[in-house]
This record gives structure tokens, C-alpha cells and sequence, in this order.
């Protein structure tokens, strides 16, 4: 079988992985240079150019696609490969407004009954410095509307902080956005928890937790991801339950009764409050970083779960129950704000020889080695029994790879 991945980085990496099996032919469009090195076929086509994405999917005779990225799905890519009978695993344009529109993923969340921090949105500036105006208490939370590649969140800490990031908002339009959300900061362990979803049918994958910060310690700006693990070590067997039932059952239950058609897997950014459990975001897609060590943990093949799924049955899924898995981002100097280009990264025997897997992202090769191209550039994970030696063995072979140019966490 021939399968399609949409996406370049190393989330995509991770999926064509769980897919590869000696009777499927895995392509990544556009992928990267990196996946290469484990069999998988990139197909140079930008992710937002679907007619060719169609295209190639007809000429290879592709069985199904999966879509990494949230762009393509909130821009009808799932509704575009359907029109053209296509299979195509991920939801439509409508549903994808879950992760394109918080406005319309909290109106979803207040018909679930289901918890999440108060909120109130504005168009107009006036309106908002009006309303901060009044606000009594710090640090408050403000979000543009829409995607904003992870970026249009900020956690105020005053009101003149609040004021700028407004203005910058509403009247010089930071991002591609008319609309603000406002919301109630809230304090706690956060995790997030993935599940494979089909028309009112879910089947929930382990909890992970990813790392944001920039910086140890929690502290910097927010990255893309700095890391990942699987399962969370804070988060109990009955927390995971109520996560299931509590959040994700509700949810998906309104989506049905509304008749919003979900297919592919919805991802529940939560946080552990003293008050309980509390939704921070939805995403549409498989997580990343938080992909890269939950799929190892899936024993079947992900084609036959994703098959089973688009087939309308009930997949056999059985995950790991023992270990940890850990994975840790390289990025290149300068990252976030000015990543360097065209770093040298060493050659590619050196990544090969790693004791650890590697799913790559921002890198190509330069003859018969990697060169950086974009901010993250690969992630270095393993399996293994307590998260002290996963820690030990991932930062002992990081460190064998050339050390100019690049920088990680220490989780
Ligand atoms: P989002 O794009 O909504 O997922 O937000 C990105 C990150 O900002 C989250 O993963 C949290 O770490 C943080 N965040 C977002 N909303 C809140 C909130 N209401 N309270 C505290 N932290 C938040
Ligand atoms: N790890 C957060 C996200 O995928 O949006």
C-alpha cells in the first residue's frame, strides 16, 4: 500500500515511521532531507499547494494521506482531496476551526459543559483596553485569534503589558487577525492528550507532555517544542480517566450532536488546577513534539489502525505500558528569533552511528552532510525503563554529534 504524509518536520518524520512496514510505501511531501536516511520518499510539493498534492496522490495511486500540519486542514485540504475521491485521514474545513478559531472551539467547549478558562473576546480596541480597565487581577492571558504558528499567546503581568500586546493586536494587526481573546491564566501541571477519532467514535493514545520554554527551568519565550515525554509521570491513572471521560467524551459527544463530522485525531491541551482539570487549547492534529514519543509506544502498525478507522471499523490498538519514552530537540543558534542559516551540522555517518533515534526536521544535506534549514532541527529520542538513564543515554549520544551550531534542553 502507498501512503501519503503531509508535512516536513519531525512530527511527519514520526508518523511515515509508524507506518513503514515491508508492504507500505511511505512518501512525505514535501518532507525533508533527513527522513531519507530511513526509506521514506519525498515528494518536493509545498503543503499548501493542493492541486499537485492531488495530483501526485492520483499518478501513485496513493491509498490514503495523512495531513501533519494544521495549515492545509484549516485551509479545506480534507474537503479538496475529497471532492477529488480521495482518501484522506483528518478533518474537514469546518471541524478544523477547532484549532483555526478559539472563539468557536470555547463556544464548543461551554455546549460540552466543559471546563475551561473564562474568557472574553473583542474586535474593537476600545472595547478591550475598556474591559482591561477593570481587570483586578494579573497575570492574564492574551491569545489572537486564528493560527498564529504558536505564537499569538501571552501571558501578561500588568496592565501596561496587557495595553501593549491589545494595541498590537487590534490596531497594528501583529498576526492575520480581527479578533482577541482575553482569558483567566491558569496555574498547574500541563499535559496533553491525543486521540485517533472517527464520527463520534474516540480511541484515546497515552498522555504526554511537551516542553515549551525556551530555556531550562521553564523559563524563556515559547518555542515550537523543545522536547517530549511519554507517559507523564505527575499525571495519575484516575487524572488520565477523568482527561477521557471529563474532556475528551463530552467534546467529542457535542461535535456529533452538532453535526460537526470529525475525522483524525483531536489534541486536548489540559492543565491539573486545584480546581481540576481545564482545557487550554484543541488542536486538530497529531502534536508535536508530543508525536515523536507517543507513536513509538503504539504495537500495531499505524497504516492498519488509520485503515481500520477511514473503513468506518474498530481498529485493534494496543500501546506500551512500560517505560519512558523521552525526546529531545536540537535547535540551531539564534532560535527562535534569529536562527542561523546554513549551519553545518556535521556529517551524516555521525547521525547514523547515534545509539538513539533520530526524527528530523529543519536540515538538508550538503553532499555527505546536513546543513540547518530552519529553527528545530532534528529530535534525538529513546525508549527506556526510568526516565534517569533515557535522560543519560539521549544526552551522551547528543553530545557525540558536532556540538557547533546547536543547543538543547536539559529536561
Ligand atoms: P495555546 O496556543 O492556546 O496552546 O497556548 C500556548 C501555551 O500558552 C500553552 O501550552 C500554555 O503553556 C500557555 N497558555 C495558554 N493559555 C493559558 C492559560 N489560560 N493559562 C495559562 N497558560 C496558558
Ligand atoms: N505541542 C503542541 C502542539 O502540537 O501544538
Amino acid at each position: 500500500m502507498k501512503i501519503l504524509v503531509i508535512g516536513s518536520g519531525a512530527r511527519e518524520h514520526a508518523i511515515c515511521d509508524a507506518l513503514s512496514s515491508k508492504n507500505n510505501k511511505v512518501f512525505c511531501a514535501p518532507g525533508n532531507d533527513g527522513m531519507k536516511l530511513s526509506g521514506i520518499h519525498s515528494a518536493n510539493i509545498d503543503e499548501n499547494d493542493f492541486d499537485s498534492l492531488v495530483n501526485f496522490a492520483i499518478k501513485e495511486n496513493i491509498a490514503y494521506t495523512i495531513v501533519g500540519p494544521e495549515a492545509p486542514l484549516v485551509n479545506g485540504i480534507v474537503d479538496f482531496f475529497e471532492a477529488h475521491g480521495l482518501r484522506v485521514f483528518g478533518p474537514n474545513k469546518r471541524a478544523a476551526q477547532i484549532e483555526g478559531s478559539k472563539s468557536f472551539t470555547k463556544s464548543l467547549l461551554k455546549l460540552a459543559n466543559v471546563p475551561t478558562a473564562e474568557y472574553s473576546e473583542f474586535k474593537d480596541y476600545k472595547a478591550a483596553e475598556k474591559y482591561l480597565n477593570h481587570l483586578s487581577e494579573y497575570p492574564v492571558v492574551i491569545k489572537a485569534d486564528g493560527l498564529a504558528a504558536g505564537k499569538g499567546v501571552y501571558i501578561v503581568k500588568d496592565f501596561d503589558e496587557a495595553i501593549e500586546i491589545t494595541s498590537g493586536l487590534l490596531n497594528e494587526h501583529k498576526f492575520e487577525t480581527s479578533k482577541i481573546v482575553i482569558e483567566e491564566y491558569l496555574d498547574g501541571e500541563e499535559f496533553s492528550l491525543m486521540a485517533f477519532v472517527n464520527n463520534g467514535k474516540f480511541y484515546p493514545m497515552p498522555a504526554a507532555q511537551d516542553y515549551k520554554k525556551l530555556r531550562d527551568g521553564d523559563k524563556g519565550s515559547n518555542t515550537g517544542g523543545m522536547g517530549a515525554i511519554c507517559p507523564v509521570n505527575n499525571i495519575s491513572q484516575s487524572t488520565y480517566d477523568r482527561a477521557v471521560n471529563k474532556v475528551l467524551k463530552p467534546f467529542i459527544e457535542t461535535l456529533t450532536e452538532d453535526h460537526i463530522k470529525y475525522t483524525g485525531v483531536l489534541y486536548a491541551g489540559l492543565i491539573l488546577t486545584d480546581k481540576g482539570i481545564k482545557v487550554i487549547e484543541f488542536n486538530v492534529r497529531f502534536g508535536d513534539p508530543e508525536t515523536e514519543v507517543v507513536l513509538p509506544r503504539l504495537k500495531n502498525n499505524l497504516s492498519n489502525v488509520i485503515f481500520s478507522i477511514l473503513n468506518g471499523d474498530n481498529p485493534e490498538i494496543n500501546w506500551e505500558t512500560s517505560g519512558v519514552d523521552l525526546g529531545v530537540f536540537a535547535s540551531v543558534s539564534g532560535y527562535p528569533d534569529l536562527p542561523i542559516k546554513n549551519a553545518n551540522l556535521g556529517t551524516t555517518e555521525s547521525f547514523e552511528n547515534l545509539n538513539c533515534d533520530i526524527n528530523y526536521a529543519g536540515v538538508k544535506l550538503n553532499g555527505d552532510s546536513f546543513d540547518s534549514n530552519g529553527g528545530r532541527l532534528f529530535v534525538v529520542k529513546t525508549h527506556g525503563d526510568d526516565l534517569e538513564t533515557t535522560q543519560k543515554l539521549i544526552y551522551q549520544e547528543m553530545k557525540k554529534l558536532k556540538q557547533e551550531n546547536i543547543f538543547c534542553l536539559y529536561l
